[in-house]
């Protein structure tokens, strides 16, 4: 599976880097002198000491801690201390770059794969595509990710959460009752699942072939930020313009509120405009 990294937004400069997982593996995502995103395995090729501790920044070069060895920015072993008095003309260096990891982006969106046989990325999002167009190319301008992320365990597999965000509407009329009452307008009507709606037209939840998934409420995007009214005048601005390029059934989208799985690592809710990543910790 194809795994998100980051988005291009979280390291905009040569020599930006992040630090995440794919699954248990530590990973240092880092943006390349020539533009593109490298991704290497976070782990020294010498006694595999973790070789950055950071969770972002800027490096010309990755040095570890332990005893030293550097690595490029693109993850090649570029220097050894004593590396003539150690090892006597016997290290092969451009054999002991750090472990790389295949990267493709879509829309902005850095993704790593472990198999390098692995359909392309675009392949993977497949049908999906149709869909997330529509929000992450939006009316031209993308997205941007604000960082640092907040970051919290849960106690369960780590695939529910992705299987849960692709389809639980059920619960959005009890669980956030008292915020629907409070922000008011077009969906006080959910708070509390007792009202007997047009559910029909309210919206609609789907999944693709490869597990990734959404469920839409029509029109919430701005309704839910009818007291704070940036957001909903920015979709009013843009949503004729998504339009033209998406058609109708998208400028609908484009105006609802999305709860959203890329199977299997990551989630988000367009509307809310809020995304996760979720890592495994251990068998469980
Ligand atoms: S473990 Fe990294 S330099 Fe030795
Ligand atoms: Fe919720």
């Amino acid at each position: 599976s194809w795994l998100l990294l980051g988005h291009e937004s979280l390291l905009p400069k040569p020599g930006d880097f992040i630090t995440t997982y794919m699954a248990e593996d530590k990973v240092i995502l880092s943006h390349q002198q020539d533009g593109s995103f490298r991704a290497f395995i976070n782990s020294c090729t010498h006694r595999g000491n973790q070789i950055c501790h950071a969770d972002s920044g800027n490096a010309k070069a990755f040095v570890c801690n332990y005893h030293g060895w550097v690595y490029g920015q693109d993850g090649s072993l570029v220097d050894v201390p004593l590396e003539t008095r150690c090892y006597h003309g016997q290290l092969d260096k451009a054999k002991l770059g750090a472990k790389h990891v295949r990267v493709e982006t879509y829309k902005g969106f850095i993704f790593g794969c472990g198999d390098a046989d692995a359909p392309s990325l675009e392949e993977f999002l497949g049908e999906f595509r149709w869909y997330l167009d529509t929000i992450w190319e939006g009316a031209g301008g993308g997205l941007e990710l604000l960082g640092p992320p907040m970051k919290s365990l849960l106690a369960c597999n780590w695939k529910v959460p992705t299987e849960n965000f692709v389809g639980d509407g059920y619960h959005v009329g009890w669980t956030h009752a008292g915020a629907l009452a409070q922000i008011g307008g077009e969906l006080a009507g959910l708070s509390g699942n007792r009202a007997d709606l047009p559910f029909e037209s309210l919206g609609y939840q789907f999944t693709t072939r490869h597990g990734h998934g959404f469920g839409v409420i029509n029109n919430a995007a701005p309704a839910i930020h009818v007291k704070r009214d940036g957001w909903a005048k920015y979709l009013a601005d843009t949503r004729a313009e998504v339009g033209r390029k998406f058609g109708p059934e998208r400028e609908e989208l484009y105006v609802g509120h999305w709860n959203c799985s890329i199977f299997p690592s990551c989630s988000f809710l367009y509307g809310t405009n809020t995304f996760k990543v979720w890592h495994p910790r251990g068998p469980h």
